[in-house]
């Protein structure tokens, strides 16, 4: 990053300076010439698939113009994502059942037609069994929200929507490549607490418990998000480790252009 010319901030990264060397919010990276900019960073999108070899470990970048992502504390979110189709149809204070018929609507399906996403944890069971009785299905993933955020606006990956609690910077990382696909989000920041409520307020929050738009999350179409497979994924291969090699594939896409592009790199270890 460091060598990029512009001057850019880290604005959701690994935690505070004085538990993070590097890549710690508020640090400056770049040149320090160039356009202002706004990063949220997670090295390890997945740590615990990275772990075991498990889907969906990943390196995700997202970036926009200075001031103009969330600056969303390191707490729990609730979160709904929708594709480019059904883009204006969902709305988080609505009943699951009138968000479904509306996002089935804009999809050309019936409601049993329906693929929801929906983090396996324990926290979701009520909810999962909420899809199930209105007669959808339900998709359950271990790890890596991101990924499956994105999935929502692909169309070939048959998601329809994207719906639980999972964390707030990866919401944040989310939006951007929701922004850049064209789909639609909102949020929910869920503070458990009074430091909770306090830490979002020290981050410009006002109002903790404000639904969220898409716009909320990312203010502007200029932004970019970025991905890098650290093991297989959806939408990307993981590291291929050689004798004498790394191979990596990354994925880019800018709100603006409406462009994927993929990378493939083999890195020299010698
Ligand atoms: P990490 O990168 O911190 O391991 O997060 C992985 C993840 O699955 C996220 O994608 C998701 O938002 C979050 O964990 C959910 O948190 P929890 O594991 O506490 O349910």
């Amino acid at each position: 990053l460091n060598e990029i010319e512009m001057d850019a901030s880290i604005v959701i990264g690994e935690g505070e300076i004085d538990d993070a060397p590097m890549l710690y919010i508020g640090e400056k990276v770049g040149s320090g010439i160039g356009k202002q900019l706004d990063i949220a960073v997670d090295p390890i999108e997945g740590t615990t698939p990275t772990a075991n070899g498990q889907q969906n470990g990943m390196t995700v970048l997202a970036v926009a113009p200075e001031g103009d992502l969330l600056h969303a504390p390191d707490m729990y979110m609730k979160k709904m994502a929708v594709g480019p189709k059904a883009k204006g149809k969902i709305n988080l204070q609505a009943p699951l059942i009138d968000n479904l018929e509306a996002i089935a609507k804009a999809n050309g399906k019936t409601i049993d037609e329906l693929q929801v996403l929906v983090q396996e944890r324990p926290r979701h069971d009520k909810l999962v069994d909420e899809i199930r009785e209105a007669g959808a299905k339900v998709q359950l993933f271990l790890d890596g929200d991101v990924v499956y955020t994105l999935a929502t606006c692909i169309e070939s990956s048959g998601v329809d929507l994207f719906i639980g609690t999972g964390g707030a910077p990866e919401g944040v990382v989310g939006a951007v490549a929701v922004k850049a696909f064209g789909g639609d989000m909102q949020a929910q920041l869920l503070p458990k607490d009074e430091v909770e409520v306090k830490r979002c307020q020290e981050m410009g929050l006002d109002n903790p418990a404000k639904i969220l738009s898409l716009d909320d999350l990312v203010k502007s179409d200029d932004c970019l998000f970025v991905a890098t497979g650290i093991t297989d994924s959806l939408i990307l291969p993981g590291l291929k480790v050689g004798k004498n090699t790394i191979e990596s594939h990354s994925m880019l896409i800018h709100g603006e252009e409406r462009k994927v592009r993929y990378i493939n790199t083999l890195h020299n270890i010698e």
